[in-house]
Order: structure tokens, then C-alpha cells, then sequence
């Protein structure tokens, strides 16, 4: 039989699920969505949703996980309700995993540039952030390889187990990370021109603004940042013991995760503004501006290049570790559950590798770049790539409705007092419990719901 490990100590528990959250979603993710969704009233929107449904779900995934102390896929099917909700995790693990680790594979390569930069090398070959992407983004065979080199890593940490695999990973990485994105925020808001960018952030009102839109991108990108809605931080819960607080976890990890998107705003949009590029350049943002702002830095420029890619690979690992977990566990407990073997080992390999294939169109696409791949129109603003297919449909419809139907699970199904239970377990009251009780049962179904709602209206060109 399988055994269930546990966390070393709660502060283990804190970094990796908070070294989860924290990855691609806060410094890829945030700051274009931010751009696109209308900068202050996407901020807005963000904030709002984070503490209205992020911390609400976080807390209703933590309970459900640590109370049954299974994967997703178990935990539904005990509870008896929405029995399938549990395959949504495993589902967009894997579109999440796809084609965060081509996006994982692009900070390896920009990675490996710099470092050539700083070895008298080809690097970026004079050429400006934009070109270069278009050029990488335009060979496949290189897409695949990179995208390849990601799933390998990840792999090779989860194949570690989880206290002593994640565990170390997050301890040093995410502290470092913080530290230089607080130097590049400091030298960027140096930069002339730059002011522009902190109005876009701060004032009111956007340009462009849509609300339906500005609140399907806030939606998906809060749990997509937070790794909600699809029984990831529920696997986590179900390694946590039981003397620790969730109401205290279900607060700090939101609060963590916002922190350091919000420092990933002010890294990149102030610098997009100094630079005078498109702030709703979409996906590749990240990338075309980063390069501008180290190449501002002169001879330095290739060593920050260098830390923060090494960086921020760390905090995309420790992601796509969870994701890979989440996979992992779901088919370990459905073998299990069926008396056959669940080693480990071979199924984390054959998860990755199944991933690794769904990743290929992602990286063939290069984000739309290489026209290689037939596009798509699904939503009225324009095309779509197969990054944004996978996107849309795993943070734009299957995490919000998984979130909705696990707080109907939690207030019609197993009710108020079977969380109670859990939630005092550890020996403390329960911390803001009328708070909780309300968003669980109205508030955040309700928003949740209006997420869905505008995916709906944005396909339909509303
Ligand atoms: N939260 C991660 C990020 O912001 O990069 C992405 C992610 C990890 C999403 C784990 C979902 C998940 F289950």
C-alpha cells in the first residue's frame, strides 16, 4: 500500500505551497494580464478577488485535503458529491504543465543566452528583446527542446519526494528571487519615462477598459497564480499534520503570493513604459522587456540577466513540481485504490512524458509566432494560440467552476460543522469563521460564478 508522507514542519508546508503559487503565474503571468486587463481596474479586481475567493478556496481546498487525506480524485469520490470534480486536477495539470514548461524552457534558454552574453558569445546577437523571442519562438526544433529540457527537470525533483524534494528547493530560491526583483524594481523606476507606467498601475481610469473582460482575466489569473480551483493546494493540505492552523496557512500563502505578483508588476510595466513597448504585448512581454531593461544596464546587465533567469526558473520548477504532483498523486491513489502497484517512480516518468507531448503544438505555436500551427478564434478579442487554448480552458473555465462546485460541496454537502471539526483539530478556535462561512455559501460561488459568466460573454464578443 501506498503511504501517505508528510510535511517536515509547517514552515515546509508554508514554502512549498507558497513556492507553488509563486512561479510563472506572479512574474510571466501578472504583469501582461495586467496590461491587457486594463492595469488599475485589473489590480482592483485582482485584489478583490484574492481576498474574496482566493483565501476562501485556498482554506476550502486545505480543509477538504487534510480532513480526507487523499489525492483530489479520492477525496471527491469518498465525499460522494461532484465525485468527478477530482479529474479536474488531473486535467489541468496537464494543460498547465504543457505549456508552463515551454514557457519554463524559455527562461532555460534566455538563461543559457546570457550566460553566453557574459562569455564573449553569440548571446542575444545585437538584436532588440522582440526580434529575438520572434526568432526563438520561430524554430520549433528548439521550442521542443527547451520545453523537453523543463518536463526533465521538474521530474528529476519530484522523483525526490515531497518533504525532501520541494522542501529544499524553496528555501533559498524565493527569498533570493524577492531581493532582485526589489533591485530591478528600484532601477527601473529610475528610468525616464517610467512614471507612466505606475499611473497605468495606479490611477483611474484605463484605457480599454472592459469589465467583463478585466474580470474573466482577474478571475483566472488569481487561481491560476494561487493554484486554485483544481485540487492542487487540496493534495497539499492532505500532507499537512493536523496540529497546524489552516485558517492562519489559507491567509499567509494568498498574502505571499500577491506580494511578490504585485513586485513583478512594478518590475515590468514601469520598464514597458520607459521603454515605449506595448504593455498588452501579451505572453511575451516578460521576456522582450527584461531584455530591454538588463541591456539598459550595460556590462552589469548580463549578470542580473543571468540571476534573475536562474531565479526565476527556481520558482517555476517549484510550480510545475506541484503540478506534477498533483497528476502524480491522482493516478498513485487511483492505482492504489484499484490494489495494483503505484510505484512512484515510473508514474511521475509516464505523467511527464505524456505532458511533455501535450506541450509540442505549444511549443511548435511558439505563442502564435511560427505560423506553423493553425490558430484560433474562440474568444472575440482576436486569436488565439495554443498557449491561450490551454490557458483559457484550465483558468478561464475548469478552475473557476472547480472552485464553485467545491464550496457548494463544502456549504450543501458536508456542512459547516464536519470544517469545524477539522478546521479546530489543531487546538484553536476557528479563526474568522463568520467570514469564511459567508463567502463560502454566497460570496465567492457568486463571483466565481460572474468569472464564468464573462468567459461566456468574452466568446460571444460581449
Ligand atoms: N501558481 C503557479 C504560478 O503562479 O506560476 C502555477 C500553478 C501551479 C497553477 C500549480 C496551478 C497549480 F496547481
Amino acid at each position: 500500500m501506498h503511504e501517505r508522507e508528510s510535511w517536515g514542519s509547517n514552515f515546509g508546508f508554508l514554502m512549498a505551497a507558497i513556492g507553488s503559487a509563486v512561479g510563472l503565474g506572479n512574474v510571466w503571468g501578472f504583469p501582461y494580464k495586467m496590461g491587457i486587463g486594463g492595469g488599475f481596474a485589473f489590480l482592483i479586481t485582482y485584489l478583490l478577488l484574492v481576498l474574496f475567493c482566493g483565501c476562501v478556496v485556498m482554506f476550502v481546498e486545505m480543509t477538504i485535503g487534510r480532513k480526507t487525506g487523499k489525492s483530489p480524485i479520492r477525496a471527491f469520490l469518498e465525499i460522494g458529491t461532484f465525485k468527478k470534480l477530482g479529474w479536474f486536477g488531473a486535467i489541468c495539470g496537464f494543460l498547465i504543465l504543457a505549456f508552463y514548461s515551454w514557457i519554463g524552457g524559455c527562461c532555460i534558454k534566455y538563461l543559457f543566452t546570457y550566460i553566453s552574453e557574459l562569455c564573449g558569445g553569440a548571446g542575444f546577437g545585437g538584436m532588440s528583446g522582440l526580434d529575438y523571442f520572434v526568432q526563438f519562438g520561430s524554430n520549433p526544433a528548439s521550442g521542443i527542446f527547451y520545453l523537453g529540457l523543463f518536463m526533465l527537470l521538474t521530474l528529476l525533483v519530484v522523483q525526490g519526494g515531497i518533504s525532501k524534494g520541494i522542501e529544499k528547493f524553496n528555501v533559498v530560491g524565493m527569498p533570493a528571487l524577492l531581493v532582485l526583483m526589489v533591485i530591478l524594481i528600484i532601477k527601473n523606476l529610475s528610468l525616464p519615462g517610467a512614471s507612466a507606467g505606475l499611473a497605468f498601475m495606479f490611477t483611474w481610469p484605463t484605457e480599454g477598459f472592459n469589465f467583463f473582460n478585466t474580470l474573466r482575466m482577474a478571475g483566472g489569473q488569481m487561481l491560476f497564480s494561487l493554484s486554485l480551483g483544481m485540487g492542487c493546494m487540496l493534495t497539499y493540505g492532505s500532507y499537512l499534520s493536523k496540529k497546524e492552523s489552516i485558517p492562519k496557512n489559507a491567509f499567509i500563502i494568498p498574502f505571499a503570493d500577491t506580494l511578490m505578483a504585485l513586485l513583478a508588476g512594478l518590475m515590468v510595466i514601469p520598464a514597458v513604459f520607459a521603454f515605449g513597448l506595448d504593455p498588452q504585448g501579451g505572453p511575451l512581454l516578460l521576456f522582450y522587456t527584461m531584455k530591454e531593461v538588463f541591456a539598459a544596464m550595460g556590462s552589469a546587465g548580463a549578470i542580473f540577466g543571468i540571476m534573475f533567469f536562474l531565479l526565476l526558473i527556481v520558482a517555476a520548477l517549484t510550480s510545475a513540481m506541484s503540478l506534477l504532483e498533483v497528476v502524480t498523486s491522482c493516478a498513485i491513489d487511483v492505482r492504489a485504490g484499484k490494489g495494483k502497484s503505484a510505484n512512484r517512480r515510473p508514474i511521475a516518468c509516464c505523467c511527464a512524458l505524456a505532458i511533455f507531448i501535450l506541450g509540442i503544438p505549444v511549443a511548435i505555436d511558439g505563442a502564435g509566432i511560427s505560423g506553423l500551427m493553425p490558430q484560433f478564434t474562440f474568444l472575440a478579442d482576436g486569436s488565439e494560440s495554443w498557449l491561450d487554448l490551454y490557458d483559457t480552458i484550465a483558468e478561464g473555465l475548469l478552475m473557476p467552476l472547480g472552485s464553485v462546485l467545491m464550496c457548494l460541496v463544502v456549504s450543501r454537502k458536508l456542512g459547516f460543522d464536519w470544517v469545524n471539526e477539522e478546521v479546530t483539530a489543531c487546538g484553536q478556535k476557528w479563526l474568522a469563521e463568520g467570514f469564511y462561512r459567508v463567502s463560502i455559501k454566497y460570496i465567492t460561488p457568486v463571483l466565481m460564478s460572474f468569472v464564468l459568466v464573462s468567459l461566456f460573454l468574452s466568446y460571444f464578443g460581449i
